[in-house]
């Protein structure tokens, strides 16, 4: 191989490392990062996550609301729980077929899913998809919601959750992953999407 010959190549391969380290990652899979957030805490990750591998952003929204009063959504909450109420969602969305992976945000309620997620799971069809889910919770941990993500995607690949601590609406804190505590929550956000890889 001539001296110029090698040394263009050189450089081609240059660029095209260059061109694959700043590409978005896996530009050929279409991201939804869909959500159920009463507070924001469970927002704010659905944001880091999208602000890291692309997608399009879904916060699910409810024909009816819950009450603004905590302990009145509490009591709700589980009622709907005890007898598998399905609250029906306002939110459409849009050819979701279209989607390979599917990430599913939620606050842990009464140690459980709460209703809205299970609406959306039971109404859309996500199988053959890749679906991840995340939470926050008021430091009790996601309960079985993992679990019901599992069952309710059973023809779905679902890949290893994310969860952190987020506020604790029943002692008056609202939203928690703010200032330095939203700094940790980029830092693990980053490490959990490589773990995963679905980032480099
Ligand atoms: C109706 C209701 C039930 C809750 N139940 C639990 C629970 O069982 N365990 C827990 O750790 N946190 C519980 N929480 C607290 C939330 O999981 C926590 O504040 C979370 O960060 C809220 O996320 P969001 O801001 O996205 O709504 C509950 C909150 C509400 C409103």
């Amino acid at each position: 191989m001539k001296i110029s010959t090698f040394i263009l190549c050189i450089i081609g391969l240059g660029v095209l490392a260059g061109y694959y380290s700043n590409a978005q990652p896996m530009p050929s899979k279409k991201i939804l990062i869909v959500y159920w957030s009463r507070t924001n805490n469970t927002k704010a990750i659905a944001e880091i996550i999208q602000h890291n591998v692309g997608g399009t952003l879904v916060a699910l929204e409810l024909e009816k609301p819950y009450p603004a009063n905590y302990r009145q959504t509490v009591q709700q909450v589980v009622k709907e729980n005890e007898t598998n109420y399905l609250p029906p969602l306002k939110t459409k969305i849009d050819a979701i077929e279209k989607y390979d992976i599917v990430f599913l945000g939620f606050p842990t309620w009464d140690m459980q899913m709460p209703p809205p997620m299970k609406s959306f799971l039971h109404q859309y069809n996500l199988s053959g998809k890749t679906i991840v889910p995340f939470n926050t919770n008021a430091g009790y941990g996601v309960g079985s919601s993992f679990e019901t993500v599992k069952d309710l995607c059973a023809k779905s690949k679902v890949l290893e959750g994310f969860e952190m601590k987020g506020g604790i609406e029943r002692d008056g804190i609202y939203f928690a992953i703010k200032d330095e505590k939203a700094k940790e929550a980029e830092t693990e956000v980053i490490k959990w999407l490589q773990k995963i890889k679905l980032i480099p």
